[in-house]
């Protein structure tokens, strides 16, 4: 057998490849080193000639050991190699989910759109339907906020009950961003040819949405007490108003007034979705009852007269 070639499996641990010591008949010492011993003896060499002493022979066998475990050594360098390169990997692959979140974010375009919700109702109201209008103001706040269009959000004449109820509730309000919240009236922030007020009472039906308009929504929750105050005010006012296509899509169990927060969830579905099916669907509740035109039954005409105007100040919440 050649000096090259391994005795055992190279996997063998080096302390376990030393067999201990056996003395012979004649009390030399018989070992595996022999094996070394009987290996050079084959050889050429001169000096292999001469008996080795047992440092010597553990010596070579040692050599021999470091040789045979080469392929070893080799293996766990590559194992080693591996480990490191799906570690980069890994960590390449975190970073770029990271990256694609950041995408995510950027692929957010704002809307020239505004969008204002038109607080002027309030000394309208009692304290309890001032709180819905509140919370459905919150709901329009986080889904603008969350929204792919999102639009240029206005509350304004904001103060009196509206303001004591979110000093009280929320005073986080102070710090809402991309959002403008006046005293003033918005006659008095924008020019009227951009104004349209939008008013389920307007015999006008919006058929696009135009983003160099301001659409103003009544922050009115009143349960139909005040039918047709924003018709009024916008005619008053010599302002456009119109209402949502609602009646050509969509067949409602209970009146086509819906609260604040639907009205202003339906633009931003539609600034996303350019479908005003897709947007009232993706958008008004189930108890609304709202089928597409043509599916609706008798049960659903019965609701229409039996719900009208108890369904439509709902905050959603
Ligand atoms: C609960 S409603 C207030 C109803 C109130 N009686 C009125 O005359 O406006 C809240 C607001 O949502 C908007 N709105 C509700 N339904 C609408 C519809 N079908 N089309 C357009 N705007 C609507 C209006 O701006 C309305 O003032």
């Amino acid at each position: 057998m050649s000096a090259e070639t391994p005795t055992e499996s190279p996997e063998v641990p080096t302390e376990n490849t030393m067999p201990p010591d056996i003395p012979d008949v004649e009390g030399k010492v018989k070992s595996s080193d022999s094996q070394v011993d009987r290996q050079v003896e084959g050889s050429d060499e001169v000096e292999c000639l001469e008996p080795l002493s047992k440092r010597q022979r553990k010596k070579l066998l040692k050599q021999k050991q470091w040789e045979e475990q080469k392929d070893l050594r080799r293996q766990k360098r590559k194992e080693k190699r591996q480990k490191r390169k799906l570690e980069r990997q890994s960590k390449l692959d975190s970073s770029n989910e990271g990256s694609g979140r950041k995408r995510m974010r950027r692929e957010v375009v704002p809307s020239t759109l505004r969008l204002i919700v038109d607080c002027s109702f309030d000394d309208l109201m009692v304290l309890k339907d001032v709180k819905k209008l509140h919370k459905q103001i919150q709901r329009c706040y986080a889904e603008n906020r969350k929204a792919f269009h999102p639009v240029q959000f206005y509350l304004t004449s904001h103060g009196g009950q509206l303001k004591s109820n979110m000093n009280e509730n929320d005073k986080g309000w102070v710090n809402w961003k991309d959002i403008q919240i006046r005293t003033e009236h918005f006659s008095e922030l924008i020019k009227k040819e951009d104004l349209v007020y939008l008013t389920s009472d307007s015999p006008d039906v919006l058929s696009e949405l135009d983003e160099k308009k301001a659409y103003v929504i009544g922050g009115l929750v009143d349960h139909n007490h005040h039918k047709g105050i924003t018709y009024k005010k916008a005619v008053e006012q010599g302002i456009d108003h119109a209402q949502l296509p609602l009646g050509n899509f969509v067949k409602m169990n209970s009146r086509k007034v819906l609260a604040v927060n639907h009205v202003f969830e339906i633009i931003l579905a539609y600034l996303e979705k350019r479908d005003w099916k897709e947007a009232f669907f993706s958008v008004l509740p189930q108890r609304k009852g709202a089928v597409p035109l043509g599916e609706a039954n008798n049960s659903s005409t019965r609701a229409l007269s039996e719900k009208e105007g108890e369904d439509n100040d709902s905050d959603s919440n």
